[in-house]
């Protein structure tokens, strides 16, 4: 099916740390795609900026490198290639010090482009340190977006000083944390399906659902970035951010509107009401060397790790439409597939009919796939065919995203592609507050907290992660859903 695309407006993108693996890899070959689906306007200009004296042909080589890399070979067209060249400048630009930023405003000076948005590619020690620059060089102006990417902050203090940093010099409108899950088209298609339909509202609370189960999966462990993922694990890499908006999005009231403040408040809304979490009710885990791989502390070059790459927890939202619900929560490395899905589980009736001993299912249950395969099944309970008897049988009301809207094998958008779009449309919705990454890390911080000096339980890599991941759900007399595809 064709997707409909409304150009944006003229505008100036600056990308700090341009020549970095982000920038190469995703932010790039985005714009590249927007620029092959018509939707990037002729005079936009994307300006790399990064700490190597390279020329614009430099910058030009390096990007058509990562064409060749990241492209789909489908996707790769010369013509394109050569109106997006033209797009994309190059400065070298000192982010601490003086260099490059008189060329800087030169450049962006001679641009009659309204809309200047600066992407920052960068550690997050340079955040403040460029927001200054680009303030107090009068570049930013007060229309001007400034877009930052996760991680944001290390724990509650780092974040309140990022935050801090950044409001010196922007007003929260302008501030764009990026969440790249919410990019996702099945994570927009949950407000969709939650707030566009009004069947499941009415079993959406604690009187109906018994659980809600949320994992993230994935077949890949730390792969070269262990230097980083061991002073972050699981818990700050996925948890506090991409499963929180997982959560948040299952789990929050219907906005007024669907606009950034509305759908923002609600979110904050729910990470405010978490309740702490029991350290028994956390399970953390490290994948083991296996005779193809080493392990999670061999990946990350360090014997001595106690980071985890698996975590597993259960948590519960004290407030009226949740109170009681278990939500289950997973995310792991190196596990049996990558699959993404939220599962929500409902109740038995109050009463049945039928004799138990013919009744062997697991219930009704909705889920929703994020990846891979996106869409949403439905499992119901139906009377097994045939004579003698009446055995009861659950089977899945399937949908897949991909047939149902008639896919016809056209490039499926990057959840950068729309981010990076509403980056220069302003629209925030789908980006973090302040206030709720702020949040997100007050609950995140005493369980992290808690486990000083505590080694994660082993597993192997290809199955399902620790076996008291397992067991944190049999005790409840509950099982996780199958990590499969
Ligand atoms: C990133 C994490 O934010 O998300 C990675 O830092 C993780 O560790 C990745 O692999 C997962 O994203 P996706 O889109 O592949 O599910």
């Amino acid at each position: 099916m064709a997707t409909r695309i409304i150009p944006v407006e003229p505008f100036d993108l600056i990308i700090f740390g341009a020549s970095g693996d982000l920038a190469q890899r995703k932010i790039l070959p985005s714009l590249y795609h927007r620029l092959m689906a018509g939707q990037l306007p002729p005079n936009a200009r994307i300006i790399g900026a990064a700490r190597s004296d390279w020329s614009r042909a430099d910058f030009h080589d390096k990007f058509k490198e990562s064409y060749a890399k990241y492209v789909p070979v489908q996707e790769q067209d010369s013509a394109t290639l050569d109106a997006f060249l033209e797009c994309l400048h190059y400065l070298p630009v000192d982010a601490k010090g003086d260099g490059g930023w008189d060329e800087m405003s030169a450049l962006i000076d001679t641009a009659p482009n309204p809309i200047r948005a600066f992407y920052l590619s960068v550690s997050p020690s340079l955040f403040g340190p460029i927001a200054s620059q680009l303030s107090k060089r009068g570049i930013a102006t007060p229309n001007s977006r400034i877009v930052v990417e996760k991680p944001f902050g290390h724990d509650l203090a780092s974040a309140k000083e990022l935050n801090r940093q950044l409001s010196v010099c922007f007003n929260e409108h302008q501030i764009y944390r990026i969440d790249h899950y919410l990019g996702k088209e099945t994570v927009q298609n949950l407000m969709a399906l939650r707030f566009a339909n009004a069947l499941l509202e009415p079993v959406w609370n604690a009187q109906h659902v018994d659980h809600v189960q949320i994992s993230v999966s994935e077949s890949i462990g730390v792969e070269g970035r262990g230097g980083y993922y061991d002073t972050s694990g699981a818990m700050r890499d996925m948890v506090q951010n991409h499963l929180m908006q997982l959560l948040c999005l299952t789990a929050m009231e219907p906005p007024a509107k669907f606009n950034a403040d509305d759908v923002r408040d609600e979110k904050l809304k729910i990470i405010r009401s978490l309740d702490p979490v029991r350290q028994d009710d956390i399970v953390r885990g490290q994948y083991r060397a296996n005779s193809n791989d080493g392990s999670y502390v061999e990946h990350a070059e360090n014997t001595d790790s106690s980071t985890e790459c698996f975590v597993a927890l259960k948590l519960e939202i004290s407030n009226w439409r949740w109170s009681g619900v278990p939500f289950y929560l997973r995310t792991g490395k190196k596990l049996r597939a990558r699959m993404s899905e939220i599962a929500v589980i409902f109740k038995d009736p109050p009463h049945s009919i039928f004799p138990k001993a013919e009744s062997r299912h697991n219930g009704n249950s909705l889920v929703i796939r994020l990846q891979p395969d996106e869409g949403i099944t439905m499992h119901m309970i139906i009377k097994e065919p045939g004579q003698g008897g009446f055995r009861l049988k659950e089977v899945p009301l399937d949908m897949s995203f991909a047939e149902a809207l008639g896919d016809n094998g056209e490039h499926v958008a990057d959840a950068y592609e729309r981010l990076m779009m509403d980056v220069i449309r302003g629209d925030q919705t789908l980006f973090m507050r302040g206030d709720e990454v702020e949040a997100a890390w007050a609950w995140t911080d005493p369980i992290i907290a808690a486990w000083e000096g505590e080694k994660p339980e082993s597993y192997d890599q290809g199955s399902s992660g620790p076996d008291g991941s397992l067991a944190l759900m049999h005790r409840d007399g509950r099982r996780w859903r199958s990590i499969e595809v």
